[in-house]
């Protein structure tokens, strides 16, 4: 793209500048020029929750929220999801390209191989109480890991990196297991290696006493898909973290804890644990306008609803009905879906929504099929934490990489108190401080 050029009159001194526009933006530093006088800082940009800012370049994930596109390096989500499983695509979002039959076959090997925790991080678990939420004992754990390998802090070893990004990725659908058999007081079942990634991960939760545990193609493979579609989303909320706490040059476990901690927010990856309590208090079809009111005369959101990048439909959340239905067929169909699709319709058609530009995103439908094959509202948002750990260190590795990327530090406009000085304890006013009311 041609690189145009802003002219900007400050008319405090009438001086103009000229800034060059970098891919449709101005580089904040080039703002620092204007100034007042040689004392003054240099105007710097306001960006509360950076809705206006570009924190980095990346090639991983492109999104047009007006055309309802995501790609992953190129490709078009609904091609990903058809043709690839989600091993194959987390290649890709790391590597760049998709593999090859032996490249790919080499990859599952190396992942295989990492499955397992090690035995004091089992011990760790079972520290938790008995309804310890599964994302709590999810991020404390991924951090625990931090203790069990001391040498992922070389952070700028490439083949240490490759090594602890295998690791991880092996390793949190057994920590995700783990902790929804601690919750119902199961006995942990290993790994079994001569199962793909999604059906070793439905055998880790749910095989009993059968000698060998065997998953349903059809859900196996609808959980592949979901893993495909939330495995990156480009600078999201969570990934913002894991390139902050990354850029100190902290490890990758403890990074991707953090950005685990961030996706637990029901405006983030806790909203599809919130769409099923939402269409639970909904409760039945005829209720649904209702509760549609409730939203718009300002009493809570349409949980599932909304985003800051799609203004159109989340094309995740269409290929998501289309594995709903695949789920359905043999699950048997969730009598919540017709509570969904009711306040789908009724939304889609009503100004204050269009308005708004608020449709169905990936979390709406996500947790009715979740639902379906068998996971309770509180294993939802674990769902989105293991594929999303591939977005989170395919980014965390281009940060790395990014010459122009150092530590993460804002800036702020201070608005406080100017200087004043401490009146000793016994001389101040008997009066409550405003802060502490
Ligand atoms: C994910 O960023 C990503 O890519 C995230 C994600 C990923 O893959 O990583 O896609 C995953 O987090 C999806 C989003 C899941 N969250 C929810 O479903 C929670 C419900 N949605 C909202 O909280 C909200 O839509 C957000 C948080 C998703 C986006 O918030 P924004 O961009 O800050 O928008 P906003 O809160 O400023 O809302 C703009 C207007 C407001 O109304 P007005 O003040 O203009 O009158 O829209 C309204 C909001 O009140 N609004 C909603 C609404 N979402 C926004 N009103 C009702 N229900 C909603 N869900």
């Amino acid at each position: 793209m041609e690189n145009k050029v802003l002219s900007i009159l400050d008319t405090r001194t009438k001086t103009g500048y000229e800034m060059p526009l970098y891919n449709g933006t101005v580089r904040a530093m080039d703002l620092r020029q204007i100034k007042t006088g040689p004392d003054d800082f240099g105007v710097m940009t306001y960006d509360p929750a950076f809705l206006n800012t570009a924190s980095c370049q990346s090639a991983i994930t492109f999104i047009d929220g007006d055309k309802g596109i995501l790609r992953y390096r190129g490709y078009p989500i609904e091609q990903l999801a058809e043709k690839c499983t989600f091993l194959e695509v987390a290649y890709l979002i790391l590597f760049g390209e998709l593999p090859n039959a032996s490249q790919l076959a080499e990859w599952v090997d190396n992942i295989t191989h990492h499955r397992m925790l090690h035995e004091t991080t089992k011990k760790f678990l079972e520290g938790f109480r008995y309804d310890s939420h599964p994302m709590g004992m999810f991020i404390s754990t991924v951090a625990a890991l931090s203790t069990v390998y001391p040498e992922s802090r070389h952070v700028h070893d490439p083949e240490l990196r490759k090594l602890e990004i295998s690791r991880l990725i092996g390793k949190v659908p057994t920590i995700a297991a783990y902790t929804y058999r601690h919750g119902l007081g199961y006995p942990y079942v290993y790994p079994n290696d001569e199962l793909s990634y999604t059906e070793n991960f439905l055998n880790m939760l749910w095989k009993m006493v059968e000698p060998k545990y065997r998953a349903n193609p059809v859900l196996a493979r609808a959980l592949d898909i979901l893993f495909i579609l939330h495995a990156d989303h480009e600078q999201n909320c969570s990934t913002n973290v894991m390139r902050a706490v990354g850029s100190s040059q902290a490890d990758p476990f403890v990074a991707t804890a953090a950005a685990a901690a961030a996706l637990s927010g029901p405006l983030h990856g806790g909203a599809n644990e919130e769409v099923l309590k939402m269409l639970d208090e909904i409760g039945s079809k005829d209720r649904v306008a209702a509760y549609v009111d409730r939203v718009k005369a300002g009493h809570g959101k349409l949980m599932g609803f909304g985003h800051r990048v799609y203004k159109n439909y989340d094309p995740r959340a269409q290929i998501i009905k289309w594995a709903a239905d695949r789920v359905f067929e043999v699950t048997g169909r969730n009598p919540k879906l017709e509570i969904a699709l009711e306040l789908e319709r009724i939304a889609l058609e009503d100004e204050y929504f269009i308005k708004r530009k608020l449709y169905p995103n990936v979390d709406f439908y996500s947790g009715i099929i979740y639902q379906a094959v068998g996971f309770k509202p509180e294993m939802f948002t674990v769902l989105f934490a293991i594929p999303r750990t591939v977005g989170w260190l395919a980014q965390w590795q281009e940060m790395l990489e990014d010459p122009e990327q150092k530590i993460a530090r804002p800036r702020q406009i201070y608005i406080g108190h100017g200087q004043r000085d401490v009146i000793p304890i016994e001389q101040r006013g008997m009066e409550v401080s405003p802060s502490t009311k």
